[in-house]
């Protein structure tokens, strides 16, 4: 048997490597070993543990669960107050701040340590001689919880810091949180379970950290960023924040990848501008950035006004949920005759803009959220998606409010066309059975006929279909190919110089491309990646139109029902006569568009990210699809290249962990090039 220096030795380097695996696991988000080679390090220590319990240690890594339950939490009085920030929402406001900061210090230009605003909750870490001895919460920011045990189970923050020289004491502060990914995971259990969602990810770290038993704590995916310090003794002052950030990161404390260094007002703004455009992007909640005087002395002198410091400010971004009123729900038909409801909302200010209206899905959403006309609604808008009703507030509900139901307020027909309605079985949507009878789904095809990845037709927009259709001018697409000027000047606001203009635009359409031809038809589970693998399979649309579902399923990714849409739409007559007209009109493409080039990137999967200096996005896209390159969405080991241009975000982060090759545009060229 080994002497028990070596056992202890192995012990130490046991715990050491499961720390450094959660580190990169958990906080750098690129694991170095599979998950089997970590269970059974993992493993080898609780081993060794069981068989020396004289070798067990407080930080160890098996001991991250196990405290006791609780009957109530202890309190623990902040060393250093824990203050709040003063807001910003204004750029103006952050004008203001950063002149008070110059005023108040003397200078003229400032250096800020800039980093997101994390919507969580504050804690503190307290480390005596690099081992966490204690964590509390911010309470009313001079007494806050003792939830040691809870915080003890987040693999995120490390029980030891890794340093050969951690000072005798550091308290570290920052945020508990869930990721965006693991909230939506965390909501998929509760609803399979049968249990109640949460709300939003802040609301579901709230709760499960002040949860008595450490065990519930442990099974929920809390993760940890530290954004400053506390209290102190022996630690050899840093000259910034950002030297603290960097020497915490040393420390394998998590801490933000976007944080940043920045001069001035402008820098502010720039940083502002920048983070609120990738925040749908970013894998956590964040509700604006927060500006810090970078130099600690500069910080010191400033100092504080009541409770919140003067060398500091949170610049919010406009909030994404917002309460409000539903007024009402109207329902609209789509492309494809699905009958969406769409709530009505008394107007409200979220996410930066006014809105009146919110999607409610479809009735399984409103069953599930329970949602009534009358009722007091969380209305959410984020980014450039479409606002959403996400859930309603019970308690605030009027007496006698009745559940809604989509089929009984159209009374069974398409409230458009008075076509019936079905729902089938196996589809949450209710649809019109009216197709192309249907006005609503005739616009919306028609729409999807003259987009901007369809035939191109510039100026086709809402307004436009909508005069064409109910002034009965157009029924099909083939019909836009036989519109003359008397017809277009006749239309409300078309003066003879717009209606030159579309019909140019109709005429310039007729040279398409057969993928483009084939995805504007509109055919139900065709999108363009299909209608792109259906153009090179079969190079001919006669041959495309006469196939056989057997034959369609040679086609990359169709399977039956795929191919079984698009039987059912060229069997359809009408549908028949429509591309008959079509190209009697002279809407033409080459025929025999051949399968891309066989080239050295054939089959290379790429992914773009940021703006590149030159080629827009589709460009870029198309040049790689010419040469038989794929361009997917996100990154994984799969990835050969990643082209990344300005603003480039977590897939760029991303990219490095995995050790995918970058390139720039200028990178992409050459590649593309040496194979032109
Ligand atoms: S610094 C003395 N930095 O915002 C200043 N706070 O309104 C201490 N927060 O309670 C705060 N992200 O929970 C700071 N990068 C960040 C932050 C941040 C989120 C929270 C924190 C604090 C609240 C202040």
């Amino acid at each position: 048997m080994a002497p028990l220096q070596d056992i202890a030795t192995r012990a130490r380097q046991l715990r050491e490597e499961i720390e450094r695996h959660n580190y990169l696991y958990y906080a750098l988000d690129a694991p170095e070993i599979p998950d089997v080679e970590f269970d059974q390090l993992f493993r080898e220590l609780e081993r060794l543990e069981a068989e020396y319990p004289q070798l067990a240690t407080l930080d160890s890594p098996s001991r991250r669960v196990g405290a006791a339950p609780l009957a109530e939490f202890s309190q623990v009085a902040h060393r250093v107050p824990m203050l709040s920030l003063s807001n910003a929402f204004a750029d103006g406001e952050v004008a203001a701040f950063d002149r008070r900061v110059r005023e108040g210090l003397g200078v003229g230009t400032v250096e800020y340590a800039v980093e997101p605003k994390f919507d969580g909750l504050a804690i503190s870490l307290v480390y005596q001689n690099g081992t966490l001895v204690q964590g509390a919460t911010r309470g009313d920011g001079y007494t806050g919880e003792d939830v040691t045990g809870n915080l003890r189970t987040i693999k995120a923050i490390p029980l030891r810091l890794h340093s050969t020289h951690p000072p005798r004491l550091l308290e570290i502060r920052g945020e508990v949180l869930i990721l965006k990914k693991d909230f939506d995971k965390l909501n998929r259990q509760q609803r399979e379970k049968g249990e109640k969602e949460f709300v939003n990810p802040r609301n579901a770290a709230a709760g499960s950290l002040r949860q008595l038993d450490p065990r519930i704590t442990a099974s929920r995916p809390l993760t940890f960023f530290a954004y400053g310090l506390g209290s102190t003794d022996g630690l050899a002052p840093p000259a910034t924040h950002s030297a603290v950030m960097d020497y915490l990161e040393t420390l394998r404390v998590p801490v933000s990848r976007e944080r940043k260094v920045v001069l001035e007002l402008a820098g502010l703004l720039e940083y502002y501008a920048a983070i609120g455009a990738r925040r749908d992007s970013l894998p956590y909640d964040i509700d604006g950035v927060v500006y810090k005087v970078n130099d600690l002395a500069w910080q010191g002198r400033l100092g504080f006004v009541s409770r919140a410091p003067r060398f500091a400010v949170a610049h919010k971004f406009p909030a994404q949920e917002a309460m409000t009123e539903l007024l009402g729900i109207d329902v609209q038909v789509g492309r494809t005759g699905t009958l969406t409801p769409v709530a009505r909302l008394k107007p409200v200010f979220v996410g930066g803009v006014t809105v009146t209206n919110a999607t409610l899905h479809n009735q399984d959403e409103i069953d599930r959220k329970d949602v009534r006309i009358g009722d007091t609604v969380i209305v959410r808008r984020a980014g450039d998606v479409i606002p959403e009703v996400v859930r309603v507030l019970p308690e605030r509900r009027q007496p006698g409010a009745k559940a809604y139901s989509l089929l009984d307020a159209v009374e069974h027909v398409c409230p458009v066309c008075g076509s019936h309605v079905i729902r089938l079985p196996d589809e949450a949507a209710a649809r019109c059975s009216g197709g192309l009878f249907c006005p609503a789904q005739r616009k919306q095809s028609l729409l999807h006929f003259a987009s901007r990845r369809a035939m191109d037709i510039e100026g086709m927009g809402d307004r436009l279909v909508d005069q064409l259709v109910d002034k009965n001018l157009v029924n099909t697409p083939a019909d836009l190919y036989a519109l003359g000027m008397n017809a277009l000047v006749s239309l409300d606001r078309m003066a003879e110089k717009s209606a030159a203009n579309a019909l140019a635009a109709i005429e310039t359409s007729k040279k398409t491309t057969l993928a483009r031809f084939i995805y504007a038809l509109g055919i139900r589970n065709v999108g363009e990646a299909t209608a792109k693998d259906l153009a090179h399979h079969f190079e001919k649309l006669d041959a495309l139109m006469v196939a056989d579902a057997e034959e369609l399923q040679q086609v990359p990714d169709v399977g039956p029902i795929v191919a079984q849409s698009i039987s059912q739409f060229f069997a359809e007559p009408h549908n028949a006569g429509v591309i008959k007209q079509l190209r009697e009109a002279g809407v033409r493409w080459e025929e025999g568009e051949r399968a891309p080039m066989q080239s050295a990137i054939s089959g290379k999967t790429f992914v773009l990210t940021g703006t590149l200096p030159s080629l827009t996005r589709d460009e870029a896209k198309e040049k790689i699809e010419l040469r038989g390159g794929k361009v997917s969405g996100s990154v994984s080991q799969k990835t050969d290249y990643v082209i990344a241009g300005a603003e480039a975000g977590s897939k760029l982060a991303k990219a490095q962990g995995l050790g995918v090759t970058i390139l720039g545009e200028a990178g992409l060229m050459e590649l593309l090039e040496g194979e032109a």
